[in-house]
């Protein structure tokens, strides 16, 4: 389960006011509760955990096991944002940092992003495996997916042939709109729906997450029994509530501080993903009617060699929000060395774990000292209970949070803006007409 402290900001914030913010995060987690605010037809991840059925999760691990039986090596996972986010998150935390599980594929991504380098070289690699590949898009009309896929499914085609190509794409997308879904209807791929009511950001407990997550080998039925154990907490409300302190306490350091940047912090270079999904999901929940507090994401000890001196000296306008793993799996004791020539005799007999927990206290203490207020939030141990216990709190305290602001936590007006301008760039059919004028401001 998340648990949530917010001692590290009471140096910097009358605790009446902290109070008040809590009183104003109630208000809105009984908008969130009884479905009343804007965007409340994108609530459907809230009862994701408990409404998943085990037939989605057998029809997933069916797929796992019939291309483990063609010894695929390789699944090419193709989406952008909330199209592949969470599972890159999930996979990165729990896979081996080095060596890849016997039997499983190896997951690469694609389709979020349009460089040229990065698809050249991921189709080297799909030359030298056995490639399959997941394509995910909501909308299915999205431009860098489409893409990548576009490529992707070409050279699938050349290798092992059409109909052998149809058994290694599965589509994940609307239940009946876009391109994408008359694209695997007409060439016969296995489909996937995107619920309707849930958003892409919101959507790691859907297939979105939970097929690339099962082709990596992890326990999606754990990640989801996670993921309801802590609905279940934050259904009790109360002030004690970890997403009502985490929305109240944000919304304070931003709107009564001036505090415009969280930064989420880790120390478990592991959790390098979440920050990336945490990110999306707050920047385009929040970020809209000129308001929102800027999302950025550091992992440390790494970090603290490059953005520690701002965050500890540069301007004040930062709060830190530190993800805790509080157990490590693995065991590594630093040696004693009878010629200490480096010094750190002082350490032998302690877990490097010991050394990277101290670290963050002395990095918390030096930062709040530095004038950088400090939230944690931990899980026990990193497993797929507490990634679906982290994916599940963030979501709903961004409901929580976002609607504190006075936003809309479910769209994103503004991404559509660079996407008309680039396909007017480009020409696309229907867009030709601004192409000059944008030219013309080049
Ligand atoms: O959160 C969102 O809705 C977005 O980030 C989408 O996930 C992203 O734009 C990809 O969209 P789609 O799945 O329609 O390709």
């Amino acid at each position: 389960m998340v648990k949530v402290n917010v001692g590290g900001c009471s140096s910097f914030v009358k605790d009446a006011d902290y109070q008040n913010y809590v009183q104003k995060a109630l208000a809105a987690y009984d908008v969130l509760m009884a479905e009343s605010g804007p965007g409340n037809d994108f609530l459907g991840w809230k009862t994701l955990p408990v409404d998943i059925p085990d037939s989605l999760i057998d029809e997933c691990e069916g797929i796992r096991d019939a291309w483990a039986a063609k010894d695929v090596d390789l699944v090419v996972v193709i989406g952008i944002g909330g199209s592949y986010l969470g599972a890159r998150c999930a996979i990165e935390a729990l896979s081996h940092g080095f060596i890849r599980k016997e039997g499983v594929p190896q997951i690469v991504y694609a389709g979020s992003n349009l460089s040229e380098d990065y698809l050249a070289e991921l189709m080297d690699l799909a030359a030298t495996r056995n490639t399959a590949c997941v394509v995910i898009s909501k909308s299915g009309t999205t431009t860098e997916p489409a893409v990548a896929f576009r490529i992707v499914k070409e050279y699938i085609e050349k290798t092992y042939g059409k109909a052998e190509a149809a058994t290694r794409i599965v589509a994940i997308t609307d239940a009946a709109r876009g391109a994408l879904k008359t694209l695997a209807t007409q060439e016969g791929y296995k489909t996937f729906v995107v619920p309707d009511n849930v958003g892409g950001r919101y959507s790691v407990l859907t297939p979105v997450g939970i097929l690339p997550i099962v082709l990596a080998g992890f326990d999606m039925r754990a990640m989801l029994r996670g993921a309801a154990a802590q609905r279940e907490a934050l259904l009790v409300k109360s002030e004690d509530n970890p997403a009502v302190q985490y929305a109240a306490m944000r919304n304070l350091l931003y709107a009564g501080l001036g505090k415009k940047v969280e930064v989420l912090v880790t120390f478990n270079p592991k959790l390098q993903y979440l920050g990336e999904w945490w990110k999306q999901l707050y920047g385009e929940s929040e970020g809209k009617d000129g308001k929102g507090i800027f999302p950025a994401s550091v992992v440390c000890t790494t970090d603290l060699h490059s953005m520690g001196q701002y965050i500890q000296e540069g301007e004040r306008l930062l709060f830190e929000t530190t993800v805790t793993v509080m157990n490590a799996h693995r065991e590594v004791i630093v040696g004693p060395d009878e010629q200490n020539l480096d010094q750190l005799n002082y350490l032998a007999g302690r877990h490097v774990e010991h050394c990277n927990k101290m670290a963050q206290l002395g990095t918390k203490l030096a930062h709040i000292d530095g004038g950088v207020p400090q939230m944690d939030i931990s899980v026990e141990r990193l497993d797929e209970e507490s990634l679906g216990a982290l994916f599940y709190f963030f979501e709903f305290a961004c409901g929580v949070s976002a609607y504190l602001l006075g936003v809309n936590p479910f769209n994103q007006p503004g991404v559509e803006a660079y996407k008309k301008n680039m396909f007017a760039l480009l020409s696309k059919p229907g867009y030709e007409a601004q192409s000059e004028a944008l030219l013309a401001r080049l």
